[in-house]
């Protein structure tokens, strides 16, 4: 099957390599030359754990291919994929659609035979709805179908997730378009991932609501870590006494500076938009942007109260910069509001991460940047675990307290057991325990 993929970003990228090695034809167009040519040559624009391999071998087989000629990718494919970008716009926190339209015409101007135009983007509830109303303006004689197929990947595990996914949402009530789809997922679908069909709308708010409800889960133990800390209480095992409940569940209640990423922060905000354009408004979400906003400021003073109240003229090491492992992505990263608070209190602030220095640097001006933790850590008053990298699950923690000028760890994400910490001769500060 011929498949073209608009947009060579996160999600466009992983799933136009997925798909080509599931068998299909692929072809990633952007309009960004240097990307392309870039891409062409093998090198990956994102940092993604096991995706310039799958990329290569796919481009070998000849399956995948790069280009900047929409026209040319589009020619001939049976199921076209929107992957384009769709920013926060600036001043009203609703989705920029700009470039999701942009493609829609250029993709109907370009049609040569029928198909599927698939936006995977994270688009508002209607967007489908003006796709498609563009199609028809541009090819009223068109064969073409629009469809929603949110997608559900993550950061750092996205080929897994794209590979073995919980369930794919595909919006549309056509079957000819449905059996384009099916054919798309084959591989998935005989192996049995429930593929989930239902009306546009409907799935582009299921995108929203699994977002919106994840953020609530992690703001929830959030919230709940503060008030363990208060009342002598242990987060994790609040964590696993409540997750054991199937209808619970473990996973993301892990307690932490707050989420940050491109998604979480970006799509809570469209999604109040959304319900605030049709008068419906979503009280929880609203609580939890607030709430996770606050949390990564506090995280800030946490490390000053660590310090003792004052943070002036300290040394303060961060370590794990990125919003989550296995990532470079800085996008609303819980760090940069750590550094902004450490600083505006007088710190002198230090950093280290394994891929994300390099877009870390821009963002954070007059941080010093380490190429080792243990280097980051040398003669610091505080060393701040932010991010949970596995090298930085892994430190020796009596090689860190040897160097440093005060024996000060927070561990933000609860990595290490409290009688190791202490052991090695630090004194910690961690996340909802009784500190
Ligand atoms: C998220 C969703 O998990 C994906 O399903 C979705 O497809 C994606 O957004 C998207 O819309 O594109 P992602 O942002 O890559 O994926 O990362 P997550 O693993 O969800 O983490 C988000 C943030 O929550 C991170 O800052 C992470 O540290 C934080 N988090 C996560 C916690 O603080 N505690 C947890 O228990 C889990």
């Amino acid at each position: 099957m011929r498949i073209a993929m608009i947009g060579t970003g996160y999600v466009g990228l992983v799933s136009g390599a997925c798909f080509s090695d599931f068998g299909h034809d692929v072809v990633c167009v952007d309009k960004d030359q240097s990307k392309i040519d870039s891409l062409k040559q093998g090198i990956m624009p994102i940092y993604e754990p096991g995706l310039d391999r799958l990329v290569a071998s796919n481009v070998k087989g000849g399956r995948l291919s790069f280009t900047t000629d929409l026209q040319e990718g589009v020619a001939g494919a049976e199921a076209i994929f929107i992957a384009v970008g769709t920013p926060s716009r600036r001043g009203d926190g609703h989705a920029d659609l700009s470039y999701v339209f942009g493609a829609a015409r250029e993709i109907a101007e370009a049609l040569t035979g029928p198909a599927v135009i698939v936006t995977k983007s994270t688009v508002p509830v209607g967007t489908g709805d003006e796709v498609e109303r563009i199609l028809r303006e541009v090819r009223p004689d068109a064969r073409a179908w629009v469809v929603s197929n949110p997608e559900f990947l993550r950061e750092g595990a996205a080929i897994e997730d794209f590979k073995r996914p919980d369930r794919i949402v595909v919006g549309i009530d056509d079957e000819e378009a449905a059996e384009v789809m099916r054919e798309v997922y084959r591989p998935l679908y005989l192996n049995k991932a429930p593929l989930l069909f239902t009306g546009r709308r409907t799935a582009e708010l299921t995108k929203y609501a699994a977002n919106a409800f994840l953020a609530t889960k992690i703001t929830f133990i959030n919230e709940i870590a503060d008030l363990c800390e208060i009342v002598g209480a242990d987060v994790q095992d609040v964590s696993r006494g409540i997750g054991l409940d199937n209808r619970i569940g473990p996973k993301f209640l892990h307690a932490g500076p707050g989420y940050g990423g491109s998604c979480f922060p970006k799509d809570t905000l469209a999604l109040l938009k959304t319900a605030e354009d049709y008068q419906t408004p979503l009280r929880i979400v609203e609580s939890v942007v607030t709430v996770n906003e606050a949390r990564k400021r506090a995280m800030g003073r946490k490390v000053i109260q660590a310090l003792g109240g004052d943070a002036r003229g300290a040394a303060v090491a961060l370590l794990g910069l990125t919003f989550k492992p296995n990532t470079d992505d800085m996008r609303d990263a819980p760090s940069l509001s750590i550094v902004q608070a450490l600083q505006d209190a007088g710190a002198n602030v230090r950093g280290y991460d394994p891929e994300g220095i390099e877009q870390a640097r821009p963002l954070m001006p007059d941080v010093e940047f380490f190429e080792s933790p243990y280097k980051a850590a040398e003669g610091a008053d505080a060393v701040v675990l932010v991010t949970e990298w596995d090298v930085l699950r892994a430190l020796d923690l009596t090689r860190l307290a040897r160097t440093m000028k005060q024996p000060i760890f927070v561990d933000l994400r609860n990595v290490y057991p409290p009688a190791e910490v202490e052991e090695a001769g630090l004194r910690l500060h961690s996340v909802g325990r009784a500190q």
